[in-house]
């Protein structure tokens, strides 16, 4: 008898800089998810990669004195190494420069133009570099991001637009009628409403900077960065190519684990896309809670960050998992301290 199949993913990390123990949190549940799948006779596929075009990283490589390419391998090496040292058993990783993952996302996004759900237009309107995402006024607050908080610039250039406003019906219903498909609850309830306050069509191209994938059609266009990333999780299986065996066998994914700022993007963006692609839609999308330090959210961009390396240097690898697993309860904040990792390995681990 053939085993039922369970494909399980995490987001792909930007190589804007090294990851820290917020990124180890969610690839370490998702591990713990996909061992405990493969010890119940599940066939397991797990997914991870990297993250590497758009503006940001190609602000940041500039900085570096690097070629974004040059930039990227260091750091995405980086990921390798500390995956490595948590144990994490992924099956594959995927990079967005990886020639398999350009070519599926330059056909997906030809396919949903000759569909005619893209067209061209401008954009005029705000972005915010850091998240990668395009804010009307309306929803900038006193000219910063409504996510990160950051200042958000004034973008106006000619772009591809896809027609995302068109599936908020279909995706409502999507959600209506599996419940699980949004988790936890809270979640659901605040995508619902977000779709329900309208949704706009999506700019999936920009022309101001390079390190994109080329739109095929149009090459002065590069991808908009989540059109491209969001395609990992399609791209990795080969999906649309000859060799598709692994698409057959796994999609749709059975859980996309992501970070509950960008659920939206994976509940809104990335069901649009599909269903105008024709293609199933994932079972189930988990957003989890963010580890925070005492002075707030842990993020590279604020440089508070705790490398998960030293600490699994000091305390070993499997206390390192342990206490991330067992502190955060699954969908909501937890805070970190060094203190709090120590009382977890005398209380509960020691002898
Ligand atoms: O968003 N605690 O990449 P990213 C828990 N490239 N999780 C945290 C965290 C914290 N302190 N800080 C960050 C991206 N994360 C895109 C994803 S997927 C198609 C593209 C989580 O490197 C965050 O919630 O900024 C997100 O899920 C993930 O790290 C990736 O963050
Ligand atoms: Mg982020």
């Amino acid at each position: 008898m053939d085993k039922k199949s369970y494909y399980i993913t995490t987001p792909i990390y930007y190589p804007s800089d090294n990851l820290h123990i917020g990124h180890a949190y969610c690839t370490v549940a998702a591990d713990s998810m996909a061992r405990y799948k493969r010890l119940r006779g599940y066939d397991v596929w797990f997914l991870t990669g990297s993250d590497e075009h758009g503006q940001k990283i190609e602000r940041r490589a500039k900085e570096a004195g690097k070629t974004p390419q040059e930039f990227v391998d260091d750091i995405v090496a980086g990921f390798k190494h500390l995956w490595e040292k948590l144990q994490i058993s992924n099956d594959d990783f995927i990079r967005t420069t990886d020639e398999r993952h350009i070519k599926v996302v330059q056909q997906l996004l030809e396919r949903i133009y000759e569909k005619g759900d893209i067209y061209k237009a401008e954009y005029e309107g705000l972005y915010c570099t850091p998240c990668e995402t395009f804010w009307t006024e309306r929803q900038v607050k006193d000219g910063c991001c409504p996510d990160c908080d950051r200042p958000v610039e004034r973008v106006k250039e000619e772009s591809y637009f896809f027609r995302m406003s068109k599936y908020a019906p279909q995706i409502l219903e999507h959600i209506k009628q599996n419940p699980d498909f949004i988790m936890p609850v809270s979640r659901r309830n605040e995508m619902v409403s977000f779709i329900n306050s309208g949704l706009e069509d999506l700019c999936i191209s920009r022309t101001t900077f390079d390190w994109g994938i080329p739109v095929s059609f149009d090459k002065k266009h590069v991808v908009y960065v989540w059109f491209d990333a969001l395609t990992n999780y399609i791209s990795a299986l080969g999906y649309g190519t000859e060799n598709d065996e692994l698409f057959k066998k796994y999609w749709p994914a059975d859980m996309h684990l992501v970070g509950k700022d960008i659920v939206r993007f994976h509940t809104v963006i990335w069901p649009a896309i599909l269903l105008a692609a024709g293609i199933e839609l994932p079972k189930q999308v988990f957003g989890h809670g963010w580890l925070m330090l005492a002075e707030g959210k842990m993020s590279k961009s604020k440089g508070n960050v705790v490398d998960p390396l030293e600490l699994i240097d000091k305390y070993g690898v499997d206390a390192v998992r342990y206490y991330l697993i067992r502190e955060m309860a699954t969908g909501l904040d937890a805070h970190y301290s060094e203190d709090s990792l120590i009382e977890r390995i005398n209380t509960d681990l020691a002898n």
